[in-house]
């Protein structure tokens, strides 16, 4: 697999069948941290004090490298200060990719510690349950309820069958009741199958690119 080095010096690598990258080129570790990890818990925290919880559960659909994982316990941990209990569910097809990840060190300036959690994630010291399957196949299995889920697929160009309103559901099937997703894609296919299957959807951030990131959510956000 080609490697790429990203704009803000983290890798990525190029997937030659899907013929797409695993992460944005502008910065994988950025958008790991700013599209996906940083609003999920910014958005969450305006309904329900995160600090305040015991446990916090997230699904990371399609662990991939791991950076969305790495980026949510670095984020809750050294900005949010948070000390309870992080449980990791994470969804991944290919178990090679999640052995290439073993490979990769990461330099970057914004967040100095991060090469330590990595480390830390790849020896399997956080709370990480692995799903090596395909995500429909995972999510009939998983009986656990989230406060997080980071949707990180191919494109919908590439793999229209995991934006359908179908795995919405089943996801949101698996919500709490106070839930937030992020994701990296605004394309209309996105937001009309987020809402066919019950989310209130709301732009995310704009990162290295001019179209906004999506955030969908169990409750409508009132301010
Ligand atoms: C954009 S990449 C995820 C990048 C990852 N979040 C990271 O931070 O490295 C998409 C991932 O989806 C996985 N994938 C593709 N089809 C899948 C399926 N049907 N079920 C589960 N995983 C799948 C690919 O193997 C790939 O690792």
């Amino acid at each position: 697999m080609k490697q790429i080095e990203t704009k803000d010096n983290s890798l990525t690598f190029y997937n030659e069948e899907v013929d797409e990258t695993y992460h944005s080129t502008s910065g994988a570790i950025e958008e790991s941290f700013k599209k996906f990890a940083i609003p999920a818990c910014d958005t969450l925290n305006k309904v329900k004090s995160i600090l305040k919880m015991e446990s916090i559960s997230i699904l990371d659909m399609y662990y991939g490298l791991g950076y969305n994982t790495l980026a949510i316990i670095y984020y809750l941990k050294e900005s949010l200060k948070y000390t309870g209990e992080i449980k990791v569910v994470a969804i991944e097809k290919d178990p090679n990719i999640i052995e290439v990840a073993k490979g990769i060190k990461l330099d970057v300036k914004e967040y100095p510690l991060l090469d330590e959690y990595y480390d830390k994630l790849k020896q399997n010291k956080f709370n990480v349950t692995f799903f090596v399957t395909d995500a429909y196949d995972a999510l009939e299995k998983i009986h656990s309820r989230f406060d997080i889920v980071m949707y990180d697929s191919f494109s919908p160009a590439k793999k229209p069958e995991l934006w359908t309103p179908e795995i919405f559901r089943l996801i949101k099937k698996l919500c709490e009741e106070y839930c937030v997703l992020t994701t990296y894609s605004c394309a209309r296919v996105v937001k009309d199958s987020l809402k066919e299957a019950g989310f209130y959807r709301y732009d995310g951030p704009k990162v290295g690119r001019r179209s906004p990131a999506t955030i969908a959510t169990t409750f409508e956000i009132t301010t």
